[in-house]
């Protein structure tokens, strides 16, 4: 695993949008694999800014969401279909029907979360894939003891994660779905590139079991560290539980110029 440690969240997002922009030029009908929650608002800020700004084309990019709530209709304020369309898609070039996200009120929930890796496959494969982490070191909503073999399904969010994402809902946690279709730790495993984003004291612990820890199922992310390009974005207090950040830091300072987005 890659750790860039950088002052604050924004340097980080920014750090983070190069890496997107440069695949993005490289490879125009790049495929995205795209996050929710507060830690990737920045990124697209400045993925926003990339396109307006210099003209970065996303015509031909095609995204594919982490995950979903079950039982919110896609307009519901919450839904993570409004949340990319408000803070991301409607302010890019992306054509609609490049974007994915697993339909959350899918009445066959098994049929349409085989579809959705089949899209997945058929636009060949993720190229790069964003990733926040919870609290309880979830990615997706691949709670803990979710299997590192799992694909997209149905899962229930722990009580933790409805706690932490009821601030969404009014602060009402009984607002908050219980269940999710999300993409499995095998799906989010096949992506070319993951890129995880984590900012804030609150992540300090789960940061620092993903990067140092063992791999273990009652700690989803750790799985990345047996991913071949895993790249973690974080802020000086996210860093503050790991062992080595002396040695992260001193890893990217040396890099060249042309090696740091890459
Ligand atoms: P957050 O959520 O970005 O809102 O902290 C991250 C996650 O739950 O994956």
């Amino acid at each position: 695993m890659e750790i860039i440690i950088q002052s604050d969240a924004v340097a980080a997002s920014r750090a983070s949008a190069r890496l997107v922009a440069r695949l993005v030029r490289e490879k125009p009908n790049a495929v995205l694999g795209l996050a929710t929650g507060s830690t990737p608002l920045m990124l697209y800020k400045e993925m926003i800014r990339l396109h307006k700004e210099e003209g970065l084309d996303f015509s031909r990019v095609a995204t594919f969401n982490l995950d979903e709530y079950i039982g919110l209709e896609k307009d519901h304020p919450q839904s993570y279909y409004t949340f990319m369309w408000e803070n991301l898609f409607s302010q890019i070039n992306i054509k609609p029907e490049n974007v994915h996200l697993p339909d959350g009120m899918a009445k066959d929930v098994p049929a349409s979360c085989a579809a959705y890796e089949q899209a997945i496959i058929a636009a060949g494969g993720i190229d790069l894939q964003v990733l926040g982490i919870g609290s309880d070191g979830h990615i997706g909503f691949n709670e803990p003891t979710s299997s590192f073999a799992s694909r997209t399904r149905i899962k229930t969010l722990t009580q933790q994660t409805v706690q932490d994402n009821a601030r969404f809902f009014d602060g009402d946690e009984s607002k908050v779905p219980h269940h999710c279709i999300t993409m499995g730790i095998g799906t989010i495993m096949d992506a070319r590139m993951n890129l995880m984003l984590a900012f804030g004291a609150g992540k300090a612990g789960a940061v620092a079991a993903t990067v140092e820890g063992p791999v273990c199922a009652m700690m989803p992310a750790s799985i990345l560290q047996h991913h071949p390009v895993a790249k973690v974005f974080i802020d000086e207090a996210a860093a503050t539980a790991l062992q080595l950040s002396d040695y992260y830091r001193w890893i990217y300072a040396g890099k060249p110029e042309w090696q740091r987005d890459a």
